[in-house]
């Protein structure tokens, strides 16, 4: 059976007010490129002639311009989860014109499958091959393109010959059984395969191709500076310390990274660490810094759901898929996600917060406690249920006028439970078997920038002699001050 071949704005002509449309990717990296940018024309040109069209978008994470940026821009989303990282889309969520539904990304294919999602109504993979029978190579993220693909209704191709053919091989779908009759994920080690190399779409449900030539909309890395690479040398000198004590195995155990400056500074630094061996990446993004400590021998093997890489970076790779092919493994966030396969492996996690308080909670997603910054993405998943889950962020933020490290966060993501160290370009705050009260004058002490830790003793201070001796009453007056005077630094703490 060979599909039709059809334009973008066919397939978007399909696609009807109130549906829900499931996009393949995780980032920029495998989303559709073209079909939502005519989604999002004809949003609005149902608008100018008063009639109502949105829809509600699933995808794996966050996507590129074309898709979050072009159809928020439109007004064409009622609906979106879970996660996402666009300026406009962010802005619609945050005006309240978008619903937005964060959460853990391991769960976001159980959910479409549990019918906790509503249906799907389309789904839109994007491909690099595809034969007669439906079987297709996905491209540079894989997501949850197997669950949107096997729940919607009808499915459009976007096959990329952008990206080559040889990319067969790199991907290892599989999709675990529901309960009750969920069996194990026989996976034990980063670099086995347990799946499949291609993804079978029911032929019937494909509808059409779209033909494309476009490359993933990622952008480029900022170096790392000062402040960044002190974080990651506190990081290195953490783990390699943890190694010294017995507590992390000579072999070292996989990491996973989040993304961003930050994230690439720890890659580095680890690489650079003379008493911390190669080591594999067990994580949801591989990005540029992964390949360069690849290069330079200090990463063996890395498996993550999508390939997120500067577009220099992945022209590289593109160059030497022999190279890459028995390094590098793409597969569903369900899997690279999966609390069984974090603690089964024992991954030390590392991600980064938008704010700190002295217990060890932390918030990863709200600025200020009300307006939605990404979303959770993974940090979730790997936090809870790590070797050990640490977090890392600049002590300031704003030029000084903020502090990360906070009397108590705005919005708790990752609870005192969850975390157990904390790294700022100061020090590092190991957590781990103290109390409340250890634990606030460590944050304070190793962590807080040098100007707020006066403020910070003057909170605990007042906190008495408690289990956890927090003043209530001066709890947010980091964030009070930040909005009265747009300085921290201003903070009253009540008595
Ligand atoms: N208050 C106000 N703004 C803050 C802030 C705070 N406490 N902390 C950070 N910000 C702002 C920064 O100033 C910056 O703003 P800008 O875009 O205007 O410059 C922005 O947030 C991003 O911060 P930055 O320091 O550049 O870090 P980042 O790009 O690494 O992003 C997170 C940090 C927390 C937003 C990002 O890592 C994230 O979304 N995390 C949640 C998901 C996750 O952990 N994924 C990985 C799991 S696998």
């Amino acid at each position: 059976m060979s599909f039709p071949r059809i334009t973008p704005e066919e397939a978007a002509a399909t696609i009807n007010d109130g549906d829900t449309v499931a996009f393949s990717g995780f980032t920029p990296a495998g989303s559709p490129k073209v079909i939502s940018q005519a989604i999002a024309a004809r949003a609005q040109a149902e608008h100018r002639a008063g009639r109502e069209f949105r829809i509600g978008v699933l995808t794996g994470a966050s996507t590129g311009p074309s898709l979050d940026g072009a159809l928020a821009r439109a007004d064409a989303v009622s609906f979106r989860t879970p996660y996402q990282s666009d300026r406009d889309m962010r802005e619609s969520i945050n005006s309240g014109r978008t619903r937005f539904f964060d959460m853990h990304l391991s769960m976001v294919a159980q959910n479409a499958r549990y019918g906790f999602l509503g249906p799907v109504d389309v789904a839109v993979i994007e491909a690099c091959d595809i034969d007669d029978q439906g079987n297709v190579v996905l491209t540079t993220g894989v997501g949850a393109s197997p669950t949107w693909a096997r729940l919607a209704k009808r499915v459009y191709i976007e096959l990329n010959k952008h990206v080559p053919k040889e990319l067969r091989g790199f991907h290892d779908i599989y999709e675990p059984g529901d309960p009750p009759n969920r069996k194990e994920i026989p996976l034990c080690a980063p670099d086995q395969r347990i799946g499949t190399e291609t993804l079978h779409i029911d032929p019937a449900k494909i509808v059409g191709i779209v033909e494309t030539d476009l490359d993933d909309e990622t952008g480029t890395f900022r170096p790392c500076d000062e402040i960044t690479t002190r974080i990651g040398e506190n990081v290195a000198s953490f783990l390699a310390g943890e190694m010294k004590a017995g507590r992390v195995p000579p072999e070292f155990l996989p990491i996973q990274s989040g993304v961003g400056e930050t994230a690439n500074a720890v890659l580095e630094a680890l690489g650079a660490h003379p008493d911390i061996p190669p080591f594999k990446m067990y994580t949801e993004v591989i990005q540029d810094s992964v390949i360069t400590q690849m290069q330079a021998g200090n990463i063996t093997f890395a498996s993550g759901s999508s390939l997120t890489l500067s577009p220099a970076m992945r022209k590289l790779v593109y160059e030497d898929l022999e190279g890459f092919r028995s390094k590098l493994l793409l597969r569903p966030q369900e899997i690279t996600n999966h609390p069984e396969m974090v603690r089964r492996l024992g991954i030390i996690s590392c991600n980064t917060a938008i704010e700190v308080d002295l217990w060890g909670n932390v918030n990863s997603t709200h600025v200020l406690g009300q307006k939605m910054m990404n979303g959770i993405g993974g940090s979730g998943d790997f936090t809870r249920n790590a070797y050990i889950s640490m977090f890392i962020c600049p002590s300031t933020q704003k030029g000084n006028k903020i502090s990360t490290i906070v009397p108590q966060v705005s919005h708790a993501d990752h609870s005192e439970h969850s975390v157990q160290v904390i790294a700022t370009e100061w020090g590092v705050a190991d957590l781990r078997a103290k109390s409340p009260g250890e634990r606030a004058r460590l944050v304070i002490e190793r962590c807080a920038h040098p100007e707020f830790r006066p403020l910070l003793r003057e909170h605990l201070a007042k906190g008495g002699f408690a289990h956890t001796p927090s003043r209530l009453t001066s709890a947010f007056s980091f964030h009070d001050s930040f909005s009265t005077s747009g300085d921290m630094h201003d903070a009253k703490l009540k008595d």
